[in-house]
């Protein structure tokens, strides 16, 4: 039986497979949509979540499985003391496979560890974020035409962000990528991802400025500050619009360079935004429904 806890859990052969899957999923729905008849899809979410939650279930539903779960760690037996542990336990007698969000580090890990059935991490902490990584990657591979040979611009709190620190691994795998980490001092990359990079000799460079780079980005990823994760909530308003991605700061961007953001959006791109063909998140959540869709098929084994 296999798990999902981190992208780098899957070979970039394997990742290959995945994607071409998901391609064909979104190429021929009607050819999937029986292939979970009958399957149980449980998602634990103790930590909210709109995208990733009900991406889950769209992607078991369209598949014809079925779905419960709960959204919130207070409306389920967390809130009595459970632990993740007895709750998985519990769980893997209820469903066929198991997608888990918690606010704490490892959390998902642990309960893989007891599980009956597969678990997906599907986000834990400030740590790893692995279903958006493969959104990501599938998105890129898409609309970029492959997954190599092209400069990225992350951009935004690059310190507590986990769809940052998934996605760098994960490029860490493939050619020829140059990374531009644009934060304010306060939010920049932890040192054990730059130590990833420096082990690889990955090309890398931190900028505080966005318009200072953003005419050398193939892709921006743009992320919100993560206020969840503050420790204090006057640091959360002195940073949080930090940068706003605007129509004017785009005129000094390539033409054809993709705008990612893993969402939710708050203000770090402006709204007007959303009408360049350059801005592809919206998109990118749709990639997110097909890629769940063959993640699922892949760890039932179906
Ligand atoms: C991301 C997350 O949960 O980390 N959102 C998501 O999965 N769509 C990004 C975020 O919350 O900023």
């Amino acid at each position: 039986m296999r798990h999902l806890m981190n992208p780098l859990d899957f070979t970039t052969d394997e990742l290959e497979k995945l994607f071409d899957l998901a391609q064909d999923i979104s190429e021929n729905p009607a050819k999937y949509a029986h292939v979970c008849d009958g399957r149980i899809l449980a998602t634990c979410f103790y930590e909210p979540s709109t995208r990733t939650r009900l991406s889950f279930e769209s992607a078991m539903t369209r598949l014809g499985g079925r779905v419960l779960g709960f959204s919130e760690a207070s409306s389920s037996s967390a809130a009595k003391g459970e632990s993740v542990s007895d709750t998985i336990r519990v769980i893997s007698s209820y469903a066929d496979i198991c997608a888990m969000r918690h606010p704490k580090e490892g959390a998902p890990m642990v309960a893989a560890t007891r599980s009956l059935i597969p678990v997906i991490n599907a986000g834990d902490g400030g740590h790893q974020h692995p279903t958006q990584t493969l959104t990501d990657l599938m998105t890129i591979r898409t609309l970029n035409g492959s997954l190599g040979n092209f400069t990225i611009g992350l951009c935004g709190d690059l310190k507590f962000g986990r769809t940052v620190h998934s996605l760098i691994e994960a490029l860490l795998r493939y050619d020829n990528i140059k990374f531009i980490f644009i934060s304010p001092p306060e939010l920049r990359i932890p040192d054990y991802i730059t130590d990833q990079l420096n082990a690889k000799g990955a090309e890398y460079e931190e900028v505080i400025r966005l318009e200072d780079s953003i005419g050398d980005l193939d892709i921006l990823y743009m992320t919100r500050v993560q206020r969840e994760r503050f420790f204090n909530e006057e640091d959360y308003v002195r940073l949080k619009d930090f940068y706003i991605l605007t129509n004017e700061k785009l005129q000094l961007a390539k033409e054809k360079m993709l705008i990612l953001h893993p969402l939710p959006r708050v203000n770090e791109i402006s709204v007007e935004v959303d009408d360049d063909p350059r801005a592809v998140y919206f998109k990118q959540a749709k990639y997110g429904v097909y890629v769940r869709m063959a993640l699922i098929m892949t760890l039932l084994e179906l």
